[in-house]
């Protein structure tokens, strides 16, 4: 088992959702008070969108000190942001709508402005900007592909290999949108905590995998997420934990 990660299994998703959201808050809370700031990258997919809805309804809509946060993303598709492939009209709409953050607080990919390379070199303009190079968000939020891959850093990827760049165009190997920008490794690993977010039985094998098998992080992405000077939790319901020794 994997001794550098906190291992958190709640009965299920919703239960698994809510144990996010309070630690979300608790690292807005502790991050604004210390900083007076607190600095977010939201993952994308399917699985945080409950998560996202419940920051955005009481208590959390209150608790959170949302003038004072900073979203970010970890990865987008190139596809419009009416599109349902997208992460920012996702995040748009289970969130940032819902929520007093004001619009200079929103960092989204500049997706349509740039060609790939383009938004990604846009994008560590505004990481550096912001949070310094390497950029020390105050949590980053991941989620888990079946293949183990996170943010869009697929097996196998270019931007898994050494860089100095903090956010790179990725090509995804699963059913979604093909063209990626992704955070690098490098931005993900600089972050003062890490939480995965985990549910479903079609993620127990990667979850095994990333926790407890053959340490490949080019094969299993997921593995690659070690913050040098930060914490690393999975949040996973009982479903994706099925397979983890007890
Ligand atoms: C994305 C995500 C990606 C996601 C996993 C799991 O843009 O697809 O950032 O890394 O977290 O693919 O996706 P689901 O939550 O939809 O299973």
């Amino acid at each position: 088992m994997t001794t550098h990660a906190e291992v958190v299994v709640l009965p299920d998703h919703a239960a698994a959702t809510r144990e996010a959201a309070e630690r979300v808050a608790r690292a807005a809370g502790a991050a604004t008070a210390e900083r007076s700031a607190a600095h977010m990258a939201l993952a994308g997919g399917t699985t945080p969108r409950d998560l996202y809805a419940l920051l955005a309804t009481p208590p959390y809509r209150e608790r959170i000190e949302w003038p004072r946060v900073h979203l970010y993303q970890t990865d987008e598709r190139l596809a419009p942001v009416s599109s349902p492939e997208s992460n920012i009209g996702m995040i748009e709409s289970t969130l940032v709508a819902r929520v007093p953050l004001p619009a200079d607080n929103v960092h989204m990919f500049a997706v349509g402005s740039f060609d790939v390379g383009g938004i990604a070199r846009h994008y560590e303009r505004v990481l550096v900007h912001h949070l310094g190079d390497p950029p020390r968000f105050d949590l980053v939020l991941l989620g888990l592909g079946a293949d183990a891959h996170t943010a869009s850093l697929f097996p196998g990827s270019d931007a898994l290999r050494p860089s100095a760049r903090l956010a790179l165009p990725a090509v995804a190997m699963d059913a979604t949108t093909r063209q990626r920008v992704t955070l690098t490794p490098r931005a993900i690993n600089a972050a003062r905590a890490v939480l995965f977010l985990v549910t479903g039985a079609g993620k127990a094998e990667a979850v095994r995998t990333v926790l407890d098998g053959e340490v490949d992080p080019l094969r299993y992405p997921a593995q690659i997420v070690r913050p040098e000077n930060g914490a690393l939790t999975f949040v996973l319901d009982e479903d994706a934990a099925r397979l983890l020794p007890s």
